[in-house]
């Protein structure tokens, strides 16, 4: 079995990357360690490459229609990852989860309608609706002893017939949760009931850790499938975010047939080559490399989790059930927000994403980005180690 190597350290400067490249404009410095946007640092796996590699050397890129290579690709993935049998004709490439939440806002709602989300959560769940003139209500999670809890009780207080939308993030980024089955269940029929359309972001689905099961959302029940849709893409799980390839899943016929109109009207549909080749390649090629790169990011968990408890005990790991975003608690240093973000850039200089920006609840926390080689990993903690000691 072919062995994929995860510690090697690739220069990304100076190929506009916005993780690398716009340090200085997002935290006034270039002098940092950039742990923060959420794509990974390891090479893009050769199988990709050399799908990519073998369409350029046509040396022709006209237009490009899915194909049933793609589609089918699609399906066995579906398959194969959650035992999800999906007909052809529910999916639709989409050009980016965001957008997609963009279009399905704009198809399904009205300026002044509501949609509900949960925070904290990864924030284009708030800019998207609130750009686009709608009222966002929150639902927060729920912090307990055993982690966080969607609170069911708050959002039927919080629910009347101007919510049109429910953004669900799953597994939810911040803090790489993967919600049971009967929580979804809850939500699934909470949602049949006042007629209100789920979007389920499931793009760290595929990098869900053994031990947890990811269902994807519209394969949960009738009331599920009858009121959702499903994004997922190959983008984070294979880093190729750069190429922009996501899609769409909608059994229910009227929920397709509204919103694939709206996204053929607009040609928004359309893919381009490049995602195409990438999507084939990852889904038929890619199942080993995923573990691999799964049980290389398990290890950095547990490799923070360690050397915080040891070294920096008042900053906490949130165990995450999937993706390679860690979720830090950092109430132990006792600062505000404000200083806290202050404290990892100036001090420790690191850039990581501030826990508020995902919601006030996420204020004591920062996102810590481990989709890299631990040699890395291993060099931020010191610099935070040696932070943290400095506060004496
Ligand atoms: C939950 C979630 N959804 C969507 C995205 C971005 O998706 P896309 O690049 O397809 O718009 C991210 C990236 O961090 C994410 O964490």
């Amino acid at each position: 079995m072919k062995q994929y190597h995860f510690d090697e350290v690739i220069e990304r400067h100076a190929t506009s990357s916005v993780k690398y490249d716009q340090l200085k404009e997002v935290f006034g410095s270039d002098d940092l360690l950039p742990l923060w946007v959420a794509d990974m640092d390891f090479r893009t796996p050769d199988f990709i490459v050399d799908a990519l590699r073998k369409r350029c050397a046509h040396e022709v890129f006209g237009y490009t229609f899915a194909s049933d290579d793609y589609y089918n690709s699609i399906l066995a993935w579906l398959d194969y990852k959650y035992g999800w049998r999906v007909e052809r004709d529910w999916i639709s490439y989409i050009p980016g989860i965001v957008k997609g939440i963009s279009f399905v806002v704009d198809c399904f709602s009205n300026e002044g309608d509501k949609i509900i989300i949960q925070p904290p959560v990864y924030h284009p769940f708030r800019l998207i609706p609130e750009g686009m003139g709608r009222e966002v209500v929150y639902n927060p999670l729920r912090l307990t002893q055993d982690g966080y809890e969607m609170d069911f009780e708050q959002l039927e207080t919080l629910v009347d017939e101007k919510c049109k939308i429910f953004i669900l993030c799953s597994p939810h980024n911040p803090g790489g949760i993967v919600w049971p089955k009967e929580t979804l269940m809850r939500l699934a029929d909470f949602c049949h009931k006042h007629h209100i359309l789920v979007i389920s972001d499931e793009i760290h689905a595929e990098m869900t850790f053994p031990g947890n099961k990811h269902i994807p959302f519209s394969a949960l029940s009738e009331a599920a499938a009858a009121n959702s849709i499903s994004f997922m893409a190959p983008s984070k799980t294979f880093n190729i975010a750069g190429i922009v390839s996501s899609y769409a899943v909608v059994p229910d016929p009227a929920v397709r047939e509204k919103f694939f109109a709206y996204l053929h009207a607009r040609e928004l549909n359309a893919g381009t080559i490049f995602a195409y080749e990438a999507t084939i390649a990852a889904y038929t090629y890619g199942a080993e490399w995923l573990q691999q790169m799964r049980q290389y990011v398990m290890r950095n968990v547990d490799y923070v989790d360690e050397y915080l408890q040891k070294h920096i005990p008042q900053i906490k790991v949130y165990r995450p059930q999937a993706s390679f975003l860690l979720w830090l608690d950092c109430h132990g240093l006792g600062m505000k927000q404000e200083a806290l973000v202050a404290f990892f850039i100036q001090k420790a200089k690191l850039a990581l994403n501030d826990g508020s920006m995902f919601g006030t609840e996420g204020e004591g926390f920062m996102r810590m980005n481990i989709g890299c080689p631990r040699s890395v990993i291993d060099k931020a903690l010191q610099q935070l180690e040696k932070a943290v000691a400095d506060l004496g």
